[in-house]
């Protein structure tokens, strides 16, 4: 699989990632068993990169269950993980970091990120905590998630950070004007999260679709009604855009977030084998900016 570098000078990573907030439990019931068969399969299939999140339920202590079984190395794993954007105080950020640890099996992240702004603590605050445990051995690189350009700007300015990871789809493109050119000038890498717009983009649910009050889907203003409706014909013009040149829409959709020049990963979550199969031959299909700017029309119609 392709690889693209983090940031000005971090490691090399698949620009496919495994997003682990499906197998938490977020967005309708994942049995661990399956989970770990998922995780396995797509680690094997060179999805080396993991995200998670202290905030995504079980999801970190199945990731770690599911290494301890992995025949392969940790050191060929690229752990991502986030402290919660309501406590970012240093307190909250050193212990969360060492529940992260344990529930994972590991002695290190590869990468902590700050899981949204904190208004009720100064930034400076936040990244002194994340530069120690940087120097302690046990962060390897620091990020931020869900930041705007003013407020990765403020943590810039206390230390320089590898990564942003924003929500960017083909439904959700807010932060083309601003976010994403500011990265590019940074040279802050960047992971995009959402990419299948939470299954809106695969093209397998209809207007009738109710999901279960256990999945977050079924709270979501965009997964009810007219908008839910607007969405989906919006999903089903890309759908036949990838079809005549013999792709699926979840092909389309994640190939064009990686068709973006400031892209690094697409994290894409996954409830079976079969879905990261479909990830993965995503990653060898390569839009030109002229396709790209094609399938962008499509959904500002
Ligand atoms: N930083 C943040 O605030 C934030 C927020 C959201 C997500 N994230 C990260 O980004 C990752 C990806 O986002 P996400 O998991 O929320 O949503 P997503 O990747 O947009 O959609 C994932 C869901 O789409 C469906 N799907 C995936 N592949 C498919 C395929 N090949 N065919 C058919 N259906 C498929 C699955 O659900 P069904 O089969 O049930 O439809 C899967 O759970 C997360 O796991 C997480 O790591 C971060």
């Amino acid at each position: 699989m392709e690889r693209r570098r983090l940031g000005k000078d971090g490691q090399a990573l698949p620009v496919i990632g495994f997003g682990a907030w499906p197998i938490g439990g977020g967005m309708g019931e994942v049995d661990e068993r399956a989970a770990i068969r998922t995780l396995h399969h797509a680690l094997d299939s060179g999805v080396t990169l993991i995200d998670t999140a202290e905030a995504y339920r079980t999801s970190e202590d199945v990731i770690g269950r599911a290494l301890s079984e992995w025949p392969g190395k940790r050191e060929d794993v690229f752990l991502a993980t986030k402290v919660r954007g309501a406590d970012l105080s240093r307190a909250h950020v050193m212990e969360a970091t060492e529940n992260s640890l344990r529930a994972l099996r590991t002695g290190y992240v590869d990468l902590l990120q700050a899981h949204s702004w904190d208004a009720q603590h100064p930034i400076d605050e936040t990244m002194r905590a994340f530069d120690d445990l940087v120097r302690a051995g046990k962060v390897r690189y620091i990020g931020v998630s869900n930041f705007s350009a003013q407020q990765m700007a403020a943590a810039w300015a206390t230390r320089p950070f590898h990564s942003l990871q924003p929500r960017y789809n083909l439904l959700d493109r807010q932060i083309e004007a601003e976010i994403l050119p500011y990265c590019e000038r940074r040279g802050i890498g960047v992971l995009a999260h959402s990419p299948l717009a939470k299954g809106l983009l695969t093209g397998k649910y209809d207007p009738d679709h109710r999901f279960p009050a256990e999945d977050e889907r079924s709270r979501m203003p965009r997964f009810q009604g007219e908008e839910y409706r607007r969405q989906l014909a919006t999903a089903a013009r890309q759908q036949a855009w990838a079809q005549e040149r013999g792709h699926t829409l979840v092909e389309l959709a994640i190939a064009w977030v990686l068709a973006h020049p400031a892209m690094t990963v697409c994290l894409c979550g996954a409830k079976s084998p079969e879905q990261v199969d479909e990830h993965v031959r995503a990653a060898g299909w390569r839009l030109t900016p002229a396709e790209r700017d094609e399938v962008s029309r499509l959904s500002e119609r």
